[in-house]
């Protein structure tokens, strides 16, 4: 695929946008995989500038290695919905907030799949917990993952803790 797509050894995630200008959004599930050490690919394939490179980046995915695929996108946002459409690995799809209508259209298209044909769709602009599924996915067969992911919880309740300590008052 793309000459500047970032590959890791042997990636099992696929992240992939429309365009450049999701990559902010997009990012955010980057930095999640990348902290939790899950090898991932990161590239732009958009659905519809580029509806080949869509197919043929989804029908190769399985045999490629890749084990779930995060699939960003704004405005008539189908590159989720094609993705599923030609694999039967499990597609995160997240609505990335662009243009007139700032993510809701994104929503719209991402989450409304035909049964069949599914897409598990995060909130508008919710790379980061694209990543935290696709983590959560992979960590059923991955003991070790799975630690990382408790721990993961725990620190994130240790944090609202001390925010409760910082900030916790009575009137
Ligand atoms: C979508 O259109 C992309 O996913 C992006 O969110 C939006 C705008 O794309 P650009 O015009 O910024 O390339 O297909």
């Amino acid at each position: 695929m793309g000459q500047n797509r970032t590959v890791a050894n042997n990636p099992i995630v696929g992240i992939i946008m429309g365009s450049d200008s999701d990559l902010p959004t997009m990012e955010h599930a980057e930095a999640v995989l990348q902290a939790f050490g899950v090898p991932y690919e990161l590239d732009i394939v958009s659905a519809h500038r580029s509806p080949e490179r869509a197919v043929e980046y989804a029908k190769t995915a399985n045999e490629r290695g890749l084990k779930v695929i995060i699939a960003g996108a704004g405005a008539a946002a189908h590159l989720a919905g094609v993705t599923a459409a030609y694999t039967t690995l499990p597609v995160i799809g997240v609505p990335v907030s662009s243009g007139a209508m700032s993510g809701l259209d994104a929503l719209y298209a991402t989450v409304q799949m035909p049964p069949g044909v599914p897409v598990a769709c995060m909130s508008i602009g919710g790379g980061r917990n694209a990543a935290l599924l696709a983590v959560e996915i992979l960590a059923l067969s991955d003991p070790a993952l799975a630690g990382k992911l408790d721990e993961f919880r725990r620190e994130q309740a240790e944090s609202v803790a001390k925010k409760s300590k910082r900030h916790g008052r009575q009137g």
